[in-house]
């Protein structure tokens, strides 16, 4: 089964396809599919945006639309930036700008305490829809350690750990992160819908 990716991160085609292909589950990106689709991300939360962004690619592309989306709330931020976490600063800062931006915000906070959320939508062209989300609990490091993964990864800090998720391997990452957890229920759920919906059996 092939699932359209409604993004153009190939950090999360890759987190996604790591956790999916497992279970015979192929994720390819729009681009593969010669698709852009500019989505306005008007949600109020990431469960939202999530389905916006699935429904948009499933309609434009006729086939079954996965999405993510994903975002850092910061306790003294009072959950920011949450659901903007990608727009944090506006459209000139990259990556390492927004989380210097972030650390810079930081400065004087009474708490470091921070969870990344991570919604899965998925959208088939019958209109049937799975949803799942998962939660990573953690801190805002006081510097950026570790040069894996992308977007905030070197200053979301795991206590457990005493590691950045930038300082984890794939699988570690995979392992304990917002998206492995959300992709971990996403894919239970999926399991039990084709099962019971014979879906793709006749296509
Ligand atoms: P989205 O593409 O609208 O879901 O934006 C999510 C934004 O949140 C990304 O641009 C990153 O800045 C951040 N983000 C989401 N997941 C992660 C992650 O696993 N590590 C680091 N940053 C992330």
């Amino acid at each position: 089964m092939k699932f359209v990716l409604a993004s153009q991160n190939k950090h999360k085609l890759v987190e996604m396809q790591s956790i999916l292909s497992a279970h015979g589950v192929e994720v390819v990106l729009e681009s593969d599919v010669g698709l852009h689709v500019d989505v306005e991300e008007t949600g109020e939360s990431f469960a939202e945006n999530a389905m916006l962004k699935a429904k948009a690619v499933m309609e434009a592309s006729g086939l079954p639309a996965i999405a993510d989306d994903s975002g850092v709330c910061v306790d003294a931020l009072n959950g920011g930036p949450g659901i903007y976490s990608a727009r944090y600063g506006g459209p000139e800062l990259d990556d390492a700008g927004r989380y210097r931006l972030l650390l810079e915000n930081m400065r004087g906070a009474k708490t470091r305490a921070a969870h990344f959320t991570s919604a899965i939508a998925c959208i088939f062209p019958n209109g049937d829809t799975i949803e799942a989300e998962g939660i990573c609990p953690g801190t805002i490091a006081f510097a950026p350690q570790g040069d894996g993964g992308f977007g905030y990864d070197p200053v979301f800090f795991l206590p457990e750990l005493r590691k950045t998720y930038a300082q984890l391997t794939a699988e570690e990452k995979a392992a304990v992160s917002h998206r492995g957890k959300a992709l971990e229920i996403f894919d239970g759920k999926l399991r039990e819908y084709l099962k019971e919906s014979g879906y793709g059996t006749d296509q």
